[in-house]
């Protein structure tokens, strides 16, 4: 099983960075025989803002989104982030503040946001391939609150219908990695614990298909 981060910093050697690689690092331990890691640096893939207009008053149908095969028409390195994001089992997320997040992981959220939007509302029977991903958030910044940021991606998580990952009494287990990790090294551990959660969300979820003799998840 494969878990994908995604750093939404556009400084590829920066807090966000270290910060995914600890909970990447987290995941391959609960069981490296079963858990595969990739990280994927929003920095190299260029990524331009939606084009779409809607007003929600008019019929959608000039776009990718709203028409099949629903795909975006804009070209540039979407569709191969997009991509990676349906191959993998489960997905962590990081960005850093910046009033409020980096504009490409907007993009990036935007353009995801308005094929599962258009393409269900053209199409009822339309299958959004992230359905059910395990998904984990961690949010830094240099000094001030990452409240907002994490609002952010835990919403996203919630509206790609991915499944937001849990710690004891059910509730939502995301990372405030606030001051960044030189002068928080404790966030490290933090998002260590977020990408065990991942791993252990998919091996959980193998073994009960598995009881139940059925396929693979
Ligand atoms: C455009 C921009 C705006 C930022 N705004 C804030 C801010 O308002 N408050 C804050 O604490 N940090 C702010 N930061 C700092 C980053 O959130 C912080 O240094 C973070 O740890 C950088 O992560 P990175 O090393 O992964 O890029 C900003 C950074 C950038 C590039």
């Amino acid at each position: 099983m494969k878990i994908l981060g995604i750093n939404g910093s556009q400084r590829k050697e920066g807090n966000s960075y270290f910060l995914l690689k600890s909970a990447l690092g987290g995941a391959r331990g609960e069981d490296d025989s079963l858990i595969e890691t990739e990280l994927l640096q929003l920095a190299d893939f260029e990524i331009k803002p939606c084009d779409a207009h809607y007003s929600g008053l008019h019929k959608f149908e000039n776009w990718g989104c709203g028409k099949k095969p629903y795909k975006c028409i804009l070209k540039d390195d979407f569709e191969k982030v997009f991509q990676k994001m349906i191959e993998a089992d489960g997905i962590i997320l990081i960005a850093p503040l910046c009033y409020p997040v980096p504009a490409k992981l907007v993009a990036l959220m935007e353009r995801l946001m308005a094929i599962v939007y258009f393409a269900k509302k053209a199409d009822k029977n339309y299958v959004w391939s992230l359905t059910g991903k395990p998904f984990g958030a961690i949010a830094t910044s240099y000094e001030d609150s990452t409240v907002l940021v994490l609002k952010i991606l835990r919403k996203f998580g919630f509206i790609a219908r991915m499944y937001l990952v849990r710690e004891a009494k059910n509730k939502v287990f995301s990372v405030d990695a606030k001051g960044g990790v030189e002068k928080n090294p404790k966030s490290l551990e933090e998002a260590k614990k977020l990408g065990s959660l991942v791993a252990r969300t998919l091996i959980k979820r193998k073994e009960r298909a598995k009881k139940k003799g059925g396929g693979q998840k």
